[in-house]
């Protein structure tokens, strides 16, 4: 049974690895896709291949499913705008969204350039907005509609990626908030934050972060040991999230962040207030004296990124 039969999704960065499986999975049921890739690399600096889109949409089409190759930078405009338009020349429609493209360019904050801060939010957070608000137009039009964001573990804090942290985190309110001004029109967004090994946005650098963070005791991504994994993530598993969420099965599924890594997936709750305290008369530094003092809002919360010594 195809799950996804006569639907028509964009998938951008689809020329490698999790948008390349997201593609060939949706493809696999039943939709007919725009595989979107600039051809470039995950630094955001390497140039452009229109090669590489086109090569995943032939192989969808080899496997007998329906697929064009579309080659502009979501990271304008113009490209974002041009990855929907695709859809809708080729195919009269535009169910699903999947953004997927992302960079990394990871930098302790003092040594972050302008080009690290703006390349890594021009492609891993404005894109998104430029292909949403090209493909809301026609989702309302039609009423219904699909939208996958993709953020990542790093938005709970990773060492060195402070851009691409505020980026990915950045596209979780995105979502949260598209997903209220879509509603009313069958419209859903989600978010997903994916792990998956062996893939191009895992960069030597990244290594480098992750090495840093074990040097500093301070906890990688969550503020919980990471538990060794019992498999190797894949870009498939992250697929098969991304297409369920795309499929009528997921229909009171909408302004949600799930993480994914191989065998695991897990619903991340929206943010709470854990702590209250109510000044009657507001709040003045010497309230917040005594409050401290009193051990609750302001007790036990030191973490390991405060020195001590
Ligand atoms: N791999 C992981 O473990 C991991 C973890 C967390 C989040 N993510 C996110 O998942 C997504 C995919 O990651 P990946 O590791 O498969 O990446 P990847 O680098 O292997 O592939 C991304 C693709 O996006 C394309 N791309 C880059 N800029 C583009 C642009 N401006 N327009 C169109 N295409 C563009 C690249 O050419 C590339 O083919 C990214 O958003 C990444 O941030 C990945």
């Amino acid at each position: 049974m195809q799950r996804l039969k006569g639907k028509v999704a964009v998938v951008t960065g689809a020329g490698r690895n999790i948008g390349r499986a997201e593609a060939m999975l949706l493809a696999e049921q039943g939709a007919k896709v725009v595989v979107n890739d600039l051809g470039g690399g995950p630094y955001g600096t390497e140039g452009a291949d229109a090669s590489l889109a086109e090569a995943v949409a032939q192989e969808i089409r080899d496997a007998g499913g329906e697929a064009i190759g579309q080659c502009s930078s979501v990271a304008t405009r113009e490209g974002g705008e041009a990855a929907v338009q695709a859809a809708i020349d080729t195919y009269g429609r535009i169910d699903i969204l999947v953004n997927n493209a992302g960079i990394v360019r990871p930098s302790r904050i003092d040594r972050m350039t302008d080009q690290d801060w703006n390349l890594c939010m021009d492609v891993s957070l404005t894109s998104s907005f430029y292909t949403c608000r090209a493909a809301a137009a026609h989702m309302i039009a039609q009423r219904s509609g699909a939208i996958v964001n993709t953020g990542s573990p790093s938005g709970f804090g990773h060492w060195g990626m402070a851009n691409y942290s505020a980026a990915k985190e950045g596209l979780l309110g995105f979502t949260r908030t598209i997903a209220r001004d879509l509603g009313e029109f069958g419209i859903r967004a989600n978010l997903i934050r994916p792990v998956s090994h062996l893939t191009g946005t895992h960069t030597p650098e990244i290594d480098e972060t992750i090495a840093e963070s074990a040097r500093l005791g301070i906890p990688l991504l969550w503020n919980k040991p990471m538990a060794q994994p019992r498999m190797t993530a894949l870009p498939a598993h992250v697929a098969a999230l991304v297409v369920w969420l795309c499929t009528d099965a997921a229909s009171h599924v909408s302004g949600r962040d799930f993480y994914i890594q191989g065998d695991e997936v897990a619903l991340i709750p929206e943010p709470e207030a854990i702590r209250t305290s109510i000044h009657p008369d507001g709040w003045t530094l010497d309230a917040f004296d005594e409050q401290a003092n009193r051990d609750y809002l302001f007790g036990s919360i030191q973490n390991r990124f405060v020195r001590t010594a």
